[in-house]
């Protein structure tokens, strides 16, 4: 059996949903070559056939990695590639960032020529970014069946571009792997039964890889690795991040999150590793926080952005203004690696956020989470109350995160502490093994 598959990823989210997979895909390839040069097809077990290497060399699962390049800062692209012990792409078709169109465009164009040239036996995209349209567009295009990654998942708000994008990679995705069985339901409302697969999330292995690693460099070298370097310790800290187009481009969503933050961060610290977008956006308004920001010294946070070649320099409009009051209690940081986020969040006392991953990462590790949006697709956090919606409502947030009651119990969702079943990466790996030798 032979199969070629392109996994195609571009922002960080992806690299950490990735990193299982392609694990599981180079563990599986090893395992057939084992198979084959130790047994080979119609040899007893543990027989050699004597067949020459040639064919053995042959009977593989290859992974060819596409990096559209969407991402392409070293804390936002390559950390996830040395941390989570991704190989290195065979492409990076560095497109950077633009407007949606001339992006999506961009990467079509560019994933197009890839594929025509490797010809993969499937094209394999994860989650909801203008990375995984262009990839489900291109395979597509080129009739080569696509495999989508969390499908099914659904906010129900088309004004989130991350809604366009899964909808549309789920209608032209032959198999759907989905983290549970409200994702299947979603898709059964839009017609789509076939090659739907409960899973479980890869988020999950991926979380658990990040955290071991994180506790032992720790353990080895608590002053590089420790809480300290940030001013916090396990007695409490808020972790937050922001970065969600709805929230960053609208001025007064972003004033309303950063002056709610600015309160809880006055009875504990609030650490806030900040995204370019938001970077930027804040910037763009010319705010500028009021007092110390006790940010650490690896960090130079709120750049005026425009890193990229023909990117436009943020401008902050005249004066700078203080966000008011702003005194404050909040760390702004740079973006942070998968291990280091990991050690942040499994040390919080809350985590606020409107990441879709870092949703998922709060319900796992057990830390209170307020989502600062007004609607999400993991809404089996928001039933197990481990997870409470607060938009960008200052009030809100303000007193969900105040009055957070924990819930009593907590069951296992998206598949992790089953023991039952498989890994959601090795469940992918078989599911696509399979097809590919029924159709050969
Ligand atoms: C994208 C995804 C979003 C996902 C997020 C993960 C889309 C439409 N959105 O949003 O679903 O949650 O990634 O983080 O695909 N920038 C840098 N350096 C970088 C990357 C981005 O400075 O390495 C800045 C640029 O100014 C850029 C802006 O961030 O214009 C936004 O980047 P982009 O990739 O377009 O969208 P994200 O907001 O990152
Ligand atoms: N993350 C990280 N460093 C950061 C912020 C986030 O490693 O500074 C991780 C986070 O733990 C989660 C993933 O990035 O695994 C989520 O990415 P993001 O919030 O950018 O995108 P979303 O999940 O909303 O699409």
């Amino acid at each position: 059996m032979k199969m070629k598959i392109a996994t195609i990823i571009g922002a960080r989210p992806q690299f950490i949903k990735a990193a299982p997979v392609s694990r599981a895909i180079r563990g599986a390839g090893a395992e057939e070559r084992r198979r084959t040069e130790g047994g080979g097809s119609g040899g007893k077990k543990g027989e050699k056939t004597g067949k020459p290497k040639k064919s053995a060399a042959r009977a593989r699962i290859t992974e060819v990695l596409i990096h559209t390049g969407q991402h392409y800062d070293k804390n936002m692209s390559a950390v996830f590639f040395d941390e989570m012990g991704i190989p290195a792409p065979d492409y990076n078709l560095d497109i950077g960032s633009a407007a949606h169109g001339a992006q999506t465009g961009a990467m079509l164009a560019a994933i197009e020529q890839v594929l025509e040239r490797e010809r993969p036996d499937w094209v394999l995209i994860y989650g909801d970014t203008n990375s995984t349209l262009a990839g489900a567009l291109a395979g597509a295009k080129m009739h080569i069946p696509i495999a989508h990654v969390e499908a099914g998942l659904r906010s129900y708000d088309r004004r989130m571009p991350e809604e366009i994008n899964r909808v549309v990679a789920d209608q032209l995705a032959a198999a759907l792997f989905c983290p549970s069985k409200v994702a299947v339901a979603n898709l059964r409302k839009e017609g789509i039964r076939d090659g739907v697969h409960v899973v479980g999330d890869v988020m999950a292995e991926a979380l658990e890889y990040a955290v071991a690693r994180a506790i032992e460099r720790e353990a080895a070298q608590p002053e590089k690795f420790g809480l300290a370097r940030y001013g916090i310790d396990e007695a409490g800290y808020i972790l937050a991040t922001v970065h969600r187009a709805e929230n960053t481009d609208d001025p007064v969503r972003l004033k309303n999150i950063l002056e709610a933050l600015d309160v809880i961060g006055r009875i504990r610290p609030v650490v806030f590793p900040v995204h370019p977008r938001t970077q930027k956006m804040i910037a763009r308004a010319g705010w500028k926080p009021k007092g110390r920001t006790a940010r650490t010294a690896k960090t130079k946070a709120m750049p005026g952005g425009g890193d990229r070649p023909g990117e436009k320099k943020a401008r902050s409009g005249g004066r700078a203004q203080e966000l008011s009051p702003m005194r404050t209690g909040i760390r702004f940081i740079d973006p942070v690696g998968y291990l280091e986020m990991a050690r942040l969040e499994s040390g919080a006392t809350m985590i606020l956020t409107d990441s879709g991953g870092i949703q998922k990462e709060a319900y796992w590790l057990k830390v209170p989470c307020v989502t600062l949006r007004d609607r999400t697709e993991w809404v089996e956090t928001v039933a197990s109350g481990w997870n409470v919606l607060a938009g960008a409502d200052k009030r809100k947030i303000v007193q969900a995160a105040e009055n957070f009651t924990i819930p009593g119990k907590s069951e296992s969702l998206y598949g992790r502490g089953s023991r039952a079943t498989a890994p959601a990466s090795r469940r992918i790996v078989e599911i696509l093994a399979k097809s590919a030798t029924r159709a050969k």
